[in-house]
């Protein structure tokens, strides 16, 4: 028996596209472990009335290791129209089987990097008085994954209770005779322990990776107590870490030097909501979601998924065209997670030099638009482009 057994969840649209791609690369880089199925998704939302099944979530609890591709998500009232209709108006409700899977596993730590390879045409790129330069970007986002503006406790038309707490506050008076139904309320909470994970979790990669600092993005002259807390927990656990600067910046300020300055930014931690937006705002810079890997991280299970979703226009075309290398980034990650880091180096290189090559290239990184036509404009599919890459393994 391996030593490791993956639960893969392809889910919806082109997760099931680039999962297998990832695989293909695992296994041709040596990587032994037992791969074993597991559903989640739209249809066994439309079939179920549950996006994540329990039979997946025993499977995550029992293996404790999980690669997965993408899900799709509608509002509401798609989400009641597509139900099975033998389940309709039995009280099912819709939710997000990843955000549900973080909070049930605890996956708090959420690690985004956002690494350039040289030679990809998406890479940020600064005027230097004659020429360009393609400064090297290896920026890494740890975004806490549980908490903050995502933590799913929010009201329009608040209960009275709820109405009667805010009105203890004394800015509340503002708002006071705002009718409930026109009173939207989403409420942000950090809690000590979780940023401190997060935190711990930052500096640890940056001494892990012999880095000079760690910045913590926020807002705590506005936001001064949830954005405080993220603030005061980094500056404890900073104490811990002697070679390692904790720098601070404002997530306004630090989106506008990301176009300055995004190189000087190796290790980079937020809250939820924060995180979030500055982890697509750096994947930006290196090549936009084909290149956007993340690690669901938790004390007992970690999942592993490309940033980006199951874009239902490309899902259907054949040959698939979209870029495999998000997805395989994920795996590379979940290989350094369990301690074959070579392994995931190998993959990182082998990467780095098709892309270096430029011979062959997805739809997105020629700019081209996706599409059926992608293919005769010179775009690799999504299975060439894993063919040059194992192709340049070593
Ligand atoms: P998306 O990430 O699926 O696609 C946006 C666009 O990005 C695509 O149309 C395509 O142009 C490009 N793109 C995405 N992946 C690519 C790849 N591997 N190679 C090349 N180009 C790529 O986001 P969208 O369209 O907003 O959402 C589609 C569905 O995915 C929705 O149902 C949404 O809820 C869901 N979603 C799921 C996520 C997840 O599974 N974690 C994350 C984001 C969206
Ligand atoms: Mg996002």
């Amino acid at each position: 028996m391996a030593k490791h057994t993956v639960v893969t969840m392809p889910g919806d649209g082109i997760g099931n596209q680039v999962l297998p791609e990832a695989l293909r690369v695992l296994k041709a880089v040596g990587f032994e472990a037992d791969y074993v199925h597991a559903d989640i998704g739209w249809e066994c939302w439309r079939k179920e009335g549950n996006a994540l099944p329990d039979r997946t979530i025993d499977l995550l609890a029992k293996h404790k290791l999980g690669l997965f591709g993408a899900i799709t998500s509608k509002p509401n009232r798609e989400a009641q129209a597509e139900l099975n209709p033998e389940l309709r108006g039995k009280g099912y409700v819709y939710y997000s089987p990843i955000v549900t899977m973080r909070q049930r596993f605890n996956l708090d730590v959420c690690m985004r990097p956002c690494v350039g390879f040289p030679g990809n045409p998406l890479n940020y790129i600064r005027k230097n008085g004659t020429g360009f330069d393609e400064p090297s970007i290896d920026s890494t986002v740890f975004r806490q994954n549980t908490e903050g503006m995502y933590a799913g406790i929010e009201w329009t038309n608040p209960p009275d209770n709820v109405r009667s707490a805010l009105a203890s506050h004394a800015k509340f008076k503002a708002f006071a005779q705002v009718p409930g139904a026109d009173l939207a309320v989403s409420v942000r909470i950090i809690t000590r322990g979780a940023a401190r994970r997060i935190v711990s979790a930052a500096f640890e990669y940056a001494k892990k990776r012999g880095f000079r600092g760690v910045t913590i993005c926020e807002k705590p002259n506005v936001l001064r107590e949830t954005s405080g807390m993220m603030e005061e927990t980094a500056k404890e656990v900073a104490k811990g870490y002697s070679g390692i600067a904790l720098w601070s910046t404002n997530i306004d300020a630090q989106l506008m030097w990301l176009n300055k300055n995004p190189e000087d930014y190796n290790v980079i931690v937020a809250s939820n909501l924060f995180g979030d937006i500055l982890s697509d705002a750096f994947a930006g810079l290196v090549g936009g979601l084909g290149f956007a890997a993340s690690g669901n991280i938790g004390e007992e299970v970690a999942v592993f998924e490309p940033t980006h979703g199951s874009a239902p226009k490309y899902a259907e075309l054949v040959p698939p065209i979209v870029n495999p290398i998000a997805m395989i980034l994920s795996s590379a990650m979940m290989l350094d997670h369990i301690g074959e880091g070579a392994k995931a180096e190998r993959i990182r290189k082998a990467i780095a030099a098709v892309v270096r090559e430029g011979k062959v290239r997805s739809y997105d990184m020629m700019r081209l638009a996706g599409g059926p036509k992608a293919i005769a404009q010179g775009a690799a599919s999504t299975h060439q482009m894993t063919e040059a890459i194992l192709g340049k393994l070593q």
